[in-house]
């Protein structure tokens, strides 16, 4: 079968022609009907392909935007394993000196495609390597947690963030009214209004897994691990004012600087590690492990390094490798297994689905998808199939060519023992160990001139709430965080709780 031919190389060595590949003498011309002697307002012909192509392909341009994390800008890479951790994954991206290459998408999360890069908002930070046993994705964020560990409440949250179904505006009696009768979301909302929440540039940020995984080593034996994808730059950020600023006077700086950064040479990179537990260990520890809106303490749980992503080869075609790019926690390799967090399992199902809506059924197939090695099973046809469909192969299971994988027995056994188990419905409640973590935030991590940006940052955006009922009720949840939170927060925006 004839492989379709890509073209990236400039305007000039290529000859002008149809969507069929037809020679065609002059992309602005028309074939029209001449009436005597007028060149303007003589009839178009509707067996004019070329021209009727043309304007039907613009039509269709635009794709469905992501429906969270629009605004994204990306580049390709490498990830290269430096440290052995054979002992607790058998993934053989992991063997040390070898390179896998991959694509890494950033974005922002709440606004549509062409919003500001400053806006404060937590980052999304989406890997997929390109494997020998097929595509790996993490996809990441840039805070160790999230808003939420009930994964029913995302429509909601997500709904609240974007803008109001009557005026279309974003609104912040909306924002605050889910965060304050939502609690659990405080530990997140602190990083979202600290210094995290507007980073300077894409390079100046780390990635964090949030939910814990599983290891699978080549015996069986599985641990937990956090992923952490940590800037070799630093991190750093702009002010709220600076963040203001900016998107007003070059909204896509985020975006301009990486390509700079990487046309110029100057490849970021960062460092891969893992925070890890065993079985025993995760019963003890103070918080459930499938909680995603906390962290592990890294003095009890220390970072093992493992590798490094460097960033350097920005895309030919935005389109073709950033927009269609499809990324999904369920996108996993023998030896990394997921977790039962509940918010992951949500996500394991999500992201596929979206993707079949944005993208069509066979967005595997699009090329910054396809995995490397070859696919083979009995997937078969759809919209846009274009890999020639796997050829004859058997379109069914069939005893003449059985499929064999030797790493089968690896997948581990579930700690959660779900077979025993009730069935019965869900929802988390909120206690006082929700808030020490935040708390240790503001006390040990946040120094004086973080306090003060962090206190400003709230106000300024609690402040535009024309509810005074929403505002004490999000006081309340700082003052169980620290009674100087409140206090502080309450005297800028005149309200007592
Ligand atoms: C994007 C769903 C939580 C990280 C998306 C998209 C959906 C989605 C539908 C759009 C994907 C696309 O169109 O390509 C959900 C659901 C969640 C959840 C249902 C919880 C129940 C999270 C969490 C993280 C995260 C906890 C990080 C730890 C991302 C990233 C992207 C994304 C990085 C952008 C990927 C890209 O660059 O293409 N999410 N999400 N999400 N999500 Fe989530």
């Amino acid at each position: 079968m004839p492989s379709a031919h890509v073209f990236n190389s400039g305007p000039e060595s290529v000859v002008y022609t149809t969507s069929n590949g037809a020679p065609y003498p002059e992309p602005y011309e028309a074939q029209r009907v001449h009436v005597g002697n007028k060149q303007i307002g003589s009839a178009l012909l509707l067996q004019d392909f070329h021209h009727i192509d043309l304007l039907a392909h613009f039509d269709r341009e635009r794709i469905p935007e992501r429906v969270v994390h629009a605004k994204g800008g990306g580049a390709h890479g490498v990830f290269e394993a430096t440290h052995d951790i054979s002992d607790l994954s058998c993934a053989k991206l992991f063997e040390v000196g070898k390179k896998t290459p991959l694509t890494l998408r950033f974005s922002t999360v709440g606004g549509e495609s062409g919003s500001a890069d400053t806006a404060r908002d937590p980052r999304g930070f989406a890997i997929k390597m390109r494997t020998e046993e097929g595509n790996l994705d993490w996809v990441f964020n840039n805070t160790p947690i999230f808003f939420l560990r009930d994964p029913a409440k995302f429509p909601h949250f997500i709904h609240t963030q974007k803008r109001d179904p009557q005026t279309h505006l974003k609104d912040n009696d909306m924002f605050w009214d889910y965060l304050s009768q939502n609690p659990e979301s405080v530990h997140q909302v602190m990083i979202l209004m600290g210094d995290r929440g507007i980073p300077k540039g894409h390079a100046f940020q780390h990635g964090y897994s949030g939910h814990t995984f599983k290891f699978v080593n080549d015996k069986g034996e599985w641990q937990y691990v956090q992923i952490h994808v940590r800037s070799d730059q630093g991190v750093d950020f702009y002010t709220q004012e600076d963040g203001v600023k900016l998107a007003g006077e070059n909204p896509d700086i985020h975006n301009a600087e990486l390509f700079e950064q990487i046309e110029q040479g100057k490849f970021p990179s960062w460092t891969v590690s893992v925070q890890t537990m065993t079985q025993q260990q995760a019963e003890q520890f103070r918080h459930s492990v499938f909680d995603l809106t906390k962290v592990w303490p890294h003095a009890e749980y220390p970072l093992r390094p493992v590798g490094k992503i460097t960033l350097n080869k920005n895309p030919e075609n935005y389109f073709a490798e950033i927009e269609q790019v499809a990324f999904s926690p369920s996108h996993l390799v023998p030896g990394i297994e997921p977790s039962a967090d509940p918010v992951l399992q949500s996500r394991l199902f999500s992201y596929p689905d979206t993707h079949r809506h944005r993208l069509g059924v066979n967005y595997q197939q699009i090329p910054v998808n396809a995995p490397l090695v070859p696919v083979a099973n009995f997937q078969r046809d759809g919209f846009m199939t274009v890999n020639g469909n796997q050829g004859n192969r058997p379109n069914y299971q069939s005893l003449i060519k059985p499929l064999q994988y030797s790493k089968r027995n690896t997948v581990s056994a579930t700690h959660e023992q779900l077979a025993a188990a009730q069935i019965n419905n869900f929802l988390s409640q909120v206690d006082d160990k929700d808030f020490e973590q935040p708390r240790a935030l503001w006390e040990k991590v946040f120094d004086d001139s973080a306090k003060s940006r962090f206190i400003n940052n709230i106000s300024g955006h609690l402040g535009g709430c024309k509810s005074k009922e929403i505002q004490q009720r999000q006081l309340k949840v700082f003052q169980r965080v620290h009674p100087d939170i409140a206090s502080r927060i309450g005297e800028k925006i005149g309200v007592t709780v």
